[in-house]
């Protein structure tokens, strides 16, 4: 099936305040030169906070890891759990129709979806709740038949009990997720025969399961209200805080740039240089006071690349920036080499000024 991006597309996407410091955190998870590495989590959230993948989002998210755009659309469009056109508000169906699912009732499955949502997959529902779609094998073939519903799998399915999650959830419930026949995880059928001393029927469900069923965190999209799932090294606000840090993971050296690189690092650097710039350079700094530098990823907009430019340029605090004239920020608007007019765009001065009032 050819997944493209939908041909209606709104004019712009931003993370939440909140959604923005999780991402950013997330980020600080891999070695410098590695956030790519980021840019399943941070589509998914930026999927949960609007629903679907516009291209903006999946621009942003570029931006955010200093990834080329068709590198990030080749992940989202690759990856069924992205949906690049607007699906159900409450919940996107998938339904599981490769061999075991199949044999064991996915096409009285997919009836139900059609009779309850829409004859076709990817209509929304009359009341534009639910849509549906049918998926390849999505591993859980011991719990034929499956569906994925949000974030989690409704397993051991049959007709009647699909129809009745559909109906729950169409009233707001949030039904527990997993094995819908009363069998925790794939255990057999007939109950488990082994290890019952430590299972003991007091284990209902797996550990994923059980974390689901307890925050009701399965079809609920981020809404700002849910319990923030953070990185071990950051606190609750998202911020790096002083007993965090000394958590952090080691950071990898820079890997080796190439004589190629090197030159082509050099000549842009002497051309920046012989620029005219329009504006006034601000007053910079050697390296950060005491040797600790502020987060400057704090800034919406301030990914890691941009933060070394930042340092590059002699910038490593809030209140340096929060103190920019406007004269000033058009010189830095101007020397952000690949990032020109980030400055005034994103407003730095303002979030830097809120930032630096924190610290
Ligand atoms: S065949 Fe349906 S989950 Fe594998």
């Amino acid at each position: 099936m050819l997944r493209r991006l939908h041909t209606e597309q709104p004019e712009s996407f931003a993370f939440t305040e909140a959604n923005l410091a999780w991402a950013n955190e997330q980020i600080t998870k891999y070695p410098a030169g590695r956030q790519a590495s980021a840019v399943i989590p941070l589509l998914w959230r930026a999927q949960e906070q609007e629903g679907w993948l516009s291209q903006r989002a999946i621009e942003t998210v570029a931006d955010m890891l200093d990834m080329a755009y068709i590198r990030v659309l080749e992940v989202a469009s690759f990856y069924f759990m992205f949906q690049l056109k607007p699906v159900g508000s409450v919940a996107h169906i998938q339904i599981c129709g490769t061999t075991s699912c199949m044999i064991c009732g996915a096409e009285d499955l997919i009836a139900v979806c059609q009779e309850k949502i829409a004859a076709k997959p990817f209509d929304t529902s009359a009341d534009g709740k639910f849509s549906w779609e049918e998926v390849e094998c999505l591993g859980a073939c011991t719990n034929a038949p499956m569906a994925q519903i949000g974030k989690d799998y409704y397993e051991d399915l049959t007709a009647e009990k699909l129809a009745d999650l559909l109906d729950r959830l169409g009233k707001g419930d949030v039904p527990q997720v997993g094995p819908q026949n009363g069998r925790m995880g794939a255990e057999p059928l007939g109950g488990i025969t082994t290890l019952k001393e430590y299972v003991n029927g007091a284990i209902k469900l797996s550990t994923s399961a059980q974390l689901a069923d307890e925050i009701g965190d399965t079809v609920k999209r981020i809404d700002g209200t849910e319990v923030p799932l953070r990185a071990p090294w950051g606190d609750q606000s998202g911020r790096r805080g002083e007993g965090v840090a000394a958590e952090q993971p080691p950071k990898a050296p820079e890997p080796p740039k190439s004589a190629v690189q090197q030159a082509a690092a050099k000549k842009a650097e002497d051309q920046a240089s012989s620029e005219e710039s329009p504006g006034t350079r601000p007053a910079a700094l050697e390296a950060a006071r005491d040797g600790a530098a502020d987060d400057l990823k704090r800034i919406k907009g301030v990914g890691p690349k941009l933060e070394q430019l930042l340092h590059k340029l002699g910038f490593f605090h809030f209140d340096q920036v929060a103190a920019w004239t406007d004269d000033e920020v058009a010189w830095v608007d101007h020397n952000l080499e690949g990032f020109k007019g980030r400055v005034s765009r994103d407003e730095w001065v303002k979030q830097a000024k809120e930032l630096a009032a924190e610290v």
